[in-house]
């Protein structure tokens, strides 16, 4: 762990939010040509600092993937960035050419996946393919046995010789998440993207591993953009967090003061529909409703069909953002 941590600029640097971020989105748009455009990200905007946990939270279909892929650009065609400012450290990835992005996505940008099974390739044993991608990134010496065993043990691998040795089929979920971290970490990411690390595992072992994201941000200095749909997950990890309804972020705030005073009806929404520990179970109640989709998002504000609080206003005017308190966003007519 030391050799990796030497490694790491900013380790152990307390977060420092009047500094520029490390991660600035600004009102990207992503669009998938067809028939109809398909409108999947419509000015989303966040940001995240150097050694910050950030988090991106919104039901399926909200945006929240096409998102964190156009961070590097790696939205497939048909779908291309049509608008907006991704500043990475100076740089704006949306323009940068593509050689230089190319090395940027290895070396200080790396994303972990909901699907680790699908992530690893089932022919290779777990050591092989983590030592790939220290050379990769660090060239043969810096990708020795002894290299891939430490990572391992950072990622808390328990009998991490055996490991080497395995192959996928032959370790469990939570075990081959940890192998997928692994991988991420060898570039010495400042900025982890983790999409729904922990939606395939049981939880149990989405807990284990939110603690290990948790740590490795702490220890290694590094910035996390933790995906979710899941609104309680962010509680304990995330420092800030993001709202993201039909392609755009509807409220953003510290995750605590977000958690007990959401502004917005979809927050609001999200929060009634974590299941409580005590309490009856007709306490649960969802969002009626889904996701628009992208090509036919309604006119006004994009959650009003399906918005407690909605008048006649939220179906003509869409709402712009308000700011209030410190760093705390929000986008809805009624809010107040
Ligand atoms: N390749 C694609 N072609 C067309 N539409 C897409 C494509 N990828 C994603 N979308 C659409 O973009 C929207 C946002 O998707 P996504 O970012 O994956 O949502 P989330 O990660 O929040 O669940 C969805 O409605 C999805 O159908
Ligand atoms: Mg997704």
């Amino acid at each position: 762990m030391d050799k990796i941590m030497e490694q790491s600029p900013a380790c152990g640097g307390a977060v420092d939010l009047s500094a520029t971020p490390l991660l600035s989105v600004e009102d990207l748009h992503v669009e998938f040509s067809a028939a109809a455009p398909i409108r999947a990200v419509r000015g989303a905007g966040f940001t995240v600092a150097a050694g910050e946990t950030v988090a991106l939270v919104g039901e399926s279909g909200s945006g929240k993937s096409v998102s964190a892929l156009a961070l590097t650009r790696l939205v497939a065609a048909p779908g291309r960035i049509t608008a907006g400012r991704v500043m990475f450290d100076g740089q704006d990835l949306a323009r940068l050419p593509q050689a230089e992005l190319v090395r940027l996505r290895g070396s200080a940008i790396s994303y972990i996946f909901q699907e680790p099974a699908t992530s690893l390739n089932p022919v290779f044993r777990a050591g092989y393919q983590v030592r790939e991608a220290l050379r990769l990134h660090r060239g043969r010496r810096g990708a020795g046995r002894e290299m891939v065993e430490e990572l391992f043990r950072l990622v808390g691998l328990a009998d991490p010789r055996r490991c080497l040795r395995a192959y996928p089929h032959e370790l469990s979920g939570g075990m081959q998440q940890r192998v997928m971290i692994a991988m991420a970490l060898a570039c010495r990411p400042r900025l982890l993207v983790a999409d729904e690390p922990t939606t395939a595992l049981d939880v149990t072992v989405q807990a284990q591993i939110l603690a290990l994201l948790a740590r490795l941000q702490r220890e290694l200095g590094m910035a996390v953009l933790l995906i979710t749909h899941n609104l309680a997950l962010v509680a304990d990890v995330a420092r800030r967090v993001n709202v993201m309804y039909a392609g755009r972020v509807v409220e953003a705030g510290k995750t605590g003061e977000v958690l007990r005073h959401p502004a917005h009806p979809y927050t609001c929404g999200l929060l009634a529909a974590v299941p409580r520990l005590r309490g009856d179970a007709d306490e649960l109640h969802g969002i009626p409703g889904s996701v628009p989709h992208p090509a036919h998002i309604p006119p006004g504000c994009s959650f009003h069909p399906r918005c407690p609080r909605a008048g006649p206003l939220c179906a003509r005017v869409d709402p712009e953002p308000e700011y209030f308190e410190e760093g705390r966003m929000v986008r809805c007519h009624y809010w107040k």
